[in-house]
């Protein structure tokens, strides 16, 4: 069974058959091998699972693969420019901007969308729009310096 789809994941077509109930994040790990993306909670709470999906944040956890295919989908693999890194991950490695480093790609990913949009006004704003990442080692003052640096 299963359904044949088409997902443009960081700029490039991929074909696959899917089961209608897959989600993007199993998609991206299990079938893409696209594994910087992170399954933490696998409900919605976590954000470690966050990619972008036409420049939007999504958690990937909680969106069925069929449902993306005709979209832009960006994950952490695709910030990079070749070895140059992008300026929010030379931020957070600047800042120390991690521990474990578990929920680290769904930070970025979501630090970029953020930037992008222009909600980092304040540190209060950033810890506002940041909020669904959540980072168990409490990692928060120095994400929020980093994401502070790249957009100011
Ligand atoms: Fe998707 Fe936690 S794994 S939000």
């Amino acid at each position: 069974g299963g359904v044949d789809i088409t997902l443009r994941v960081n700029g490039r077509d991929r074909a696959l058959r899917v089961e209608p109930r897959v989600t993007l994040l199993d998609a991206l790990r299990e079938r893409l091998d696209l594994t910087g993306t992170k399954k933490g909670c696998d409900q919605g709470a976590c954000g470690a699972c966050t990619v972008l999906v036409d420049g939007e944040r999504v958690n990937a956890c909680l969106t069925l693969a069929i449902m993306v295919r005709d979209k832009e989908i960006t994950t952490i693999e695709g910030l990079a420019r070749g070895d140059r890194l992008s300026p929010v991950q030379e931020a957070f490695l600047d800042r120390d901007a991690f521990q474990c480093g578990y929920c680290t790609p769904g930070q970025i990913v979501s630090a970029t969308a953020l930037i992008a949009e222009g909600h980092t006004r304040s540190a209060e704003e950033i810890r506002e729009w940041m909020s669904g990442n959540i980072c168990r080692c409490a990692a928060y003052p120095n994400i929020v310096a980093a994401i502070e640096d790249v957009a100011r």
